[in-house]
């Protein structure tokens, strides 16, 4: 099977969110380190990337390291900050050449200064790209992510009847990224472990049992396509969709 070319053009997701799960159990299986399965994971981040573009998709979002994460052993959040700051420094040319804007969301701050340098130095180079955005979540909590949000909101000594759920997605680290309509998680676990709470309240949920380091581009255009056989219905009813655009957005008027 083709997925590649079951994919209705007319309605391939903008926006899609991917936590990339499952390379410790694929070392395991392989009788190797955790580490083994997070380099290997790597391939599956370029086939997710090129399958994205290829769809049309503009805005990947790959949840690759949570706040709780760094609750891992020591060993293994230094091996992953190292794979990160060496993952941009071997792929920047290739993001480059072809049109991907590198950003990202979370708690930047946290991590070690090689990689927030190598990030900002990748996301610099690419900012007036516009063919996909590509989007990484680091020491990312969507908690975290509110609460911030929140302050900011407070601090700003706004009134009360001036909070819109607007102005609240203005003060999240994805403000300048619609939501996510499809969102993508691997290793058959079926949680959300903190990412992206908010913006994907009105999301389809994917889950897959492949491994991260497996997942491949036909398993990406698989995902959406399953995403277009849903019928999106935002509280309506089925039969209120049949005169609109069943995948357009909310129209929130109460
Ligand atoms: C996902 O794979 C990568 C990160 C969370 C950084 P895991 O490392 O969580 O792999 P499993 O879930 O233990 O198999
Ligand atoms: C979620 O995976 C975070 C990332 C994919 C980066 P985890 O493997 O850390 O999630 P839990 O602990 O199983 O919920
Ligand atoms: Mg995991």
């Amino acid at each position: 099977m083709n997925y590649l070319d079951q994919i209705d053009q007319h309605n391939v997701p903008k926006h899609v969110a991917i936590i990339m799960d499952g390379n410790g159990r694929w070392a395991k299986s392989q009788g190797k380190e955790r580490i083994f399965g997070h380099f290997n994971g790597v391939e599956a981040v370029r086939a997710s990337l090129k399958a994205a573009t290829r769809a049309g998709v503009k805005y990947l979002t790959l949840y690759a390291f949570s706040l709780e994460n760094w609750n891992r052993p020591k060993e293994e959040v230094d091996a992953l900050m190292n794979l990160l700051v060496h993952t941009i420094m071997s792929e920047i040319d290739e993001l480059d050449k072809n049109g991907v804007r590198l950003q990202t969301i979370g708690n930047i701050e946290n991590l070690p200064l090689s990689c927030r340098a190598e990030l900002e130095k990748g996301m610099e180079r690419t900012k007036h790209h516009t063919t996909i955005n590509l989007i990484l979540a680091l020491s990312y909590s969507a908690r975290w992510e509110i609460n911030q949000a929140l302050r900011q909101i407070v601090a700003s000594g706004i009134s009360e009847n001036e909070i819109t759920d607007e102005l609240i997605s203005k003060h999240l680290t994805t403000a300048a990224f619609p939501d996510p309509e499809l969102l993508i998680r691997t290793s058959g676990e079926r949680r959300l472990s903190n990412f992206l709470l908010w913006q994907i309240a009105y999301a389809e949920l994917y889950f897959t049992e492949t491994l991260w380091p497996d997942f491949n581009e036909e398993d990406f255009y698989k995902a959406i396509c399953d995403y277009q056989q849903r019928e999106r219905r935002f509280g309506k009813t089925s039969e209120q969709l049949v005169s609109t655009d069943i995948n357009s957005t909310t129209d929130t008027k109460l």
